[in-house]
């Protein structure tokens, strides 16, 4: 055992979100996210999430999310369960449709409030600190049905409705905050991202970046108002990460990966160093991007900067500026080649631990701000032995190589706050609606058709995370 990198009072835990958790889709009050509209992968989940008007129009077989893992009934002891393990911290997010189902309803839904009320309340049983989502893919379907979602500027207001709301109402409990999830996912899934449809418009990426810019007004806006409504408040930007390696030393390839992380920086560029990126005018007017900017937009994303910066990491990317080259693209959300240096999991998204450490410090040394790596883990298939046990060794050594690398940044320099590693109890997927790509440390009983008890069982990997909490990272064995 060697001495801990990781910082006293570190953030170990784990994350989830409401719409791939909670179930009860439309208990107590709860309005439509869009997952809701969503069948399984077999069903044609990918079509639908990219043509969400079609599927509106659809009845199909089989929703994942509306029952998922039923967090919504049985968080307490989804929580004991966190507190077994030590989680000093638990990612989730509030579901805005719980608490507005409609977006722009005039009051707030009490019982959706109510409930959060006794997530945090069992969380603070254990001293567990919440970092909270407040838009993880959840922008209300009647949004998009009335409004045409963020495309639309009325959106901001909603939006800081629902967050005066929630800052309100859980005023110190709750102290970490994230504004959007994966921010640059407007970009790739638009209707998960911003609760849009880009179908049929002349200039899609006008609008998803108009869009943007209207969530990115809301971000600053909402970190004003944190500030002002509890100046202990920390609030941070979340981007969907892994850095873009060049397929060759080609500096054609290297200028095609500068420019690909680009896309995603972009982003953080703005609510980190609070403007536009100098290479964005560019970029707009090659692709006749022309933003509607009003009056004081840009003086608040200036003066609103976030706290810390979060991301999810699972892979880095590979690109290269050949057509022909990048005929070979895998993965589902975000097109990569395949690295021959590395492995694959089951899904096709590529293993690598060291490209967590490139990862972090080039944010690092980008924003200069602390870190929150708040997704991180292998979506793989577990299977449970005669005797109930489950040996997700394979979870283990992809944890262990990546909370490695996390220590190595660490030593370079990186001010790194915590590590909540995606789907710790397992949750449906965000991409295929499955539920056999598992994440957690924690299994459900409960597959891809809706069928299982539901019950909850310790994996190995279980005993493990707790082992590595414990001490604080030293103990990786
Ligand atoms: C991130 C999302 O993109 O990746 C999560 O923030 C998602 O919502 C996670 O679940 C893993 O992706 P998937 O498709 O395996 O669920």
């Amino acid at each position: 055992m060697t001495k801990s990198p990781f910082p006293e009072g570190f953030l170990w835990g784990g994350a989830v979100a409401a719409n791939q958790c909670e179930g009860a889709y439309l208990e107590d009050g709860k309005g439509l996210s869009p997952v809701d509209l969503l069948p399984s992968v077999e069903e044609g989940r990918w079509e639908a999430a990219r043509n969400p008007k079609k599927a509106l129009e659809t009845t199909y077989n089989y929703y994942p999310s509306h029952e998922s893992i039923d967090f919504y009934h049985r968080y307490k002891e989804d929580i004991a369960l966190f507190a077994e393990m030590g989680f000093k911290s638990f990612r989730l997010s509030i579901s805005w449709p719980r608490i507005f189902p409609n977006g722009d309803d005039a009051t707030p839904n009490e019982a959706g409030l109510e409930f959060y009320d006794r997530v945090f309340a069992e969380c603070a049983k254990y001293g567990i600190e919440p970092v909270v989502t407040i838009n993880h893919f959840d922008t209300p379907v009647e949004l998009f049905k009335k409004y045409g979602g963020w495309k639309n500027r009325k959106c901001i207001d909603f939006y800081l409705n629902f967050c005066d709301v929630i800052f309100k109402r859980y005023k110190g409990q709750v102290k970490y905050w994230m504004t959007f999830n994966e921010i640059n996912m407007i970009l790739h899934l638009p209707f998960f991202g911003g609760g849009i449809d880009v179908n049929g418009e002349a200039n899609p990426e006008e609008v998803k970046y108009q869009a943007a810019h209207h969530q990115l007004v809301a971000s600053a806006m909402a970190t004003k108002l944190a500030h002002e409504i509890d100046p202990e408040n920390q609030v941070g930007c979340m981007l969907a990460a892994g850095t873009t390696y060049a397929f060759s030393c080609d500096p054609k390839d290297v200028w095609r990966a500068l420019e690909a992380d680009r896309e995603g920086y972009f982003f953080i560029d703005v609510q980190a160093r609070g403007y536009y990126p100098s290479y964005s005018k560019r970029f707009f007017k090659e692709n006749n991007i022309n933003l509607v900017i009003e009056d004081g937009d840009l003086d608040v994303l200036k003066n609103h900067t976030v706290d810390y910066v979060a991301f999810s990491y699972y892979s880095s990317r590979l690109t290269s500026a050949d057509p022909e080259v990048m005929k070979e693209t895998e993965g589902n959300v975000f097109a990569t080649l395949r690295n021959p240096n590395l492995e694959a999991s089951e899904w096709g998204w590529q293993i690598d631990p060291l490209g967590l450490r490139i990862t972090m410090n080039a944010i690092y040394d980008r924003y200069q701000k602390p870190l929150f790596v708040v997704e991180n883990g292998l979506g793989a298939v577990d299977t449970v032995e005669a005797d109930g046990s489950i040996n997700d060794d394979y979870r283990i050594d992809y944890m262990r190589e990546h909370v490695r690398e996390m220590g190595e940044a660490i030593e370079d320099g990186v001010d790194l706050i915590g590590y909540t590693p995606w789907g710790c109890i397992d949750l449906v997927s965000a991409g295929s609606g499955e539920m056999k790509k598992r994440y957690g440390f924690i299994y459900v009983d409960r597959d891809n058709e809706g069928k299982g008890t539901l019950d909850r069982s310790k994996k190995k990997s279980f005993d493990w995370y707790k082992k590595v909490i414990e001490s604080n990272g030293s103990d990786l064995a």
